[in-house]
């Protein structure tokens, strides 16, 4: 299993994927930021053949890996990209045409004093709606009291994205048929998960 124990830290890189994705006009696209393993999307690949599923990661090494054991299992709907989010989410996909964007378990650096590394900035947020088809869906999970409340804050003031179960509140579970790794870490170990879900109206 890969590990995601060494950091990369995104201010100090310095090298990017540098062209956007060329995505097919019709059909449902789904993007997961810092997928890592990806097992959250291999599953979801599973369900829906004719999706594309993306995954965005800073780690290199994950990316091949991704990509191998996708190109392995004959998956052609689904591929890790080499970018950091914070930087390049813009350029990456073009405005309005995910249907899904999901965050798990996004930052390995959750101290006070790491706040400027935190990957859901308001910046990211505003990237995050236009990214959003109408109706487009963010779901973010965090086993981090600290960083889920940061994260909230954060999407409840961004304009254009609405809390589906109310304002301020979290999302019990989510039925999206798939579980990243850290969620199942978290669920064995008996963590709590919050969890919110919005739509970009
Ligand atoms: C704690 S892991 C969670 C992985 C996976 N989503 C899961 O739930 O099992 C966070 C992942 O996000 C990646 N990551 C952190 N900051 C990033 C950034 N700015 N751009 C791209 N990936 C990033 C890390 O490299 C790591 O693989």
């Amino acid at each position: 299993m890969p590990r995601v124990r060494n950091h990369v830290n995104p201010l100090k890189l310095e090298t990017w994927a540098r062209e956007s994705l060329v995505l097919p006009s019709q059909g449902e696209v789904e993007v997961e930021l810092g997928c890592a393993d990806a097992q959250f999307l291999f599953q979801r690949a599973a369900l829906a053949p004719a999706r594309v599923h993306i995954g965005i990661e800073i780690r290199v090494d994950l990316v091949h890996d991704v990509n191998l054991r996708a190109t392995t299992q004959g998956l052609t709907n689904l591929r890790a990209v080499f970018a950091n989010i914070n930087r390049d989410l813009d350029r990456l996909l073009p405005d309005g045409r995910v249907q899904r964007i999901f965050i798990n378990f996004p930052d390995p650096w959750f101290k006070r004093r790491h706040h400027k590394r935190r990957l859901l900035t308001p910046e990211l947020a505003a990237a995050i709606e236009r990214k959003l088809a109408v109706s487009g869906q963010l779901l973010f999970q965090s086993d981090v009291w600290e960083l889920a409340l940061d994260a909230m804050a954060v999407l409840e003031s961004t304009d254009g994205l609405v809390n589906q179960r109310g304002a301020w509140s979290f999302l019990p579970d989510h039925d999206f048929g798939a579980r990243s790794l850290r969620e199942v870490r978290c669920a064995a170990k008996g963590l709590h998960i919050w969890r919110m879900l919005y739509r970009r109206l």
